[in-house]
């Protein structure tokens, strides 16, 4: 969620890109241009390997905003786990693209009784073994890899949250991923996606290379990886300027 990702844009602005966002997005889909999706990944590497390891650099300035997001997710989760028939348990959750684990320490630490963390930075996961503090103990795994590549352990997680990195994956790489989290989930687990989205179509960051992608194109998304949307929510309070942000659960 670089500041640029945040920033505002016109509707103009984004029907005009909504064109390129499709082009680019969809060098995969036609699975011809292998090299634009190399430099996809390898530009957003080299991006975030600039970014400070704090939670401002993580929110891209918007560190302020940490608090309301953090409770509107504990807010939606809690919806979920508990004890009794149907609900989520709260022995293992994963956080994806998890930065330093902001998330991880205010969201998923409080509530799970493990956590693994998954996210392409190595300095990053570094970071977080200090931030996380006390609690790091129970961190079973920091895994540093891209969640294009990442293969989550078979029926290990209660709860898979992936916020704000979704966009740093293409259609085909997000569709797969997803399918390899449900294959990730124990019984009556969950995977959670939080992310900005776009008033319509696809927009391109070339800043951090990624995309924002509208509400209806994330939920084709996941229907395509084969999975059913349980719950969907708007992230409310946060500045009109920014993209709206919308939590997503599904298994
Ligand atoms: C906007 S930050 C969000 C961090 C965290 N989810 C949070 O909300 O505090 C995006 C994170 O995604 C990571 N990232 C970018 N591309 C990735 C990829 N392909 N696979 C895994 N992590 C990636 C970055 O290193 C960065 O930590």
């Amino acid at each position: 969620m670089s500041k640029h990702r945040l920033g505002s844009r016109d509707r103009t602005e984004e029907l005009v890109c909504q064109e390129l966002g499709h082009q680019f997005i969809s060098t995969d889909v036609m699975g011809d241009v292998v090299e634009g999706e190399t430099n996809f990944y390898s530009s957003a590497e080299g991006y975030w390997r600039e970014v400070p390891p704090t939670v401002d650099g993580m929110l891209g300035g918007y560190g302020s905003l940490s608090s309301i997001d953090i409770n509107g997710s504990k807010a939606f989760l809690q919806k979920f786990i508990g004890q009794g028939e149907g609900k989520t348990g709260t022995t293992c959750a994963l956080d994806c693209g998890a930065g330093i684990g902001r998330i991880t320490k205010r969201l998923l630490l409080p509530l799970f009784s493990t956590v693994d963390l998954v996210d392409v930075t190595h300095e990053f996961l570094d970071k977080a073994k200090t931030y996380l503090g006390e609690d790091s103990k129970r961190v079973e795994n920091y895994f540093c890899t891209g969640l294009q590549d990442f293969v989550p352990e078979n029926g290990r997680y209660d709860v898979i949250w992936i916020q704000w990195v979704i966009g740093h994956l293409t259609d085909k790489h997000l569709v797969e991923f997803l399918q390899r989290c449900q294959s990730g989930l124990r019984p009556n687990g969950l995977i959670v996606i939080k992310d900005n989205v776009s008033y319509e179509g696809v927009v391109p960051d070339e800043v951090d290379s990624s995309v924002c992608r509208d509400l209806g194109i994330v939920r084709s998304l996941v229907a395509k990886a084969g999975l059913r949307i349980v719950q969907e929510e708007q992230q409310m309070n946060f500045p009109k300027e920014i993209y709206q942000v919308h939590t997503l659960a599904f298994r």
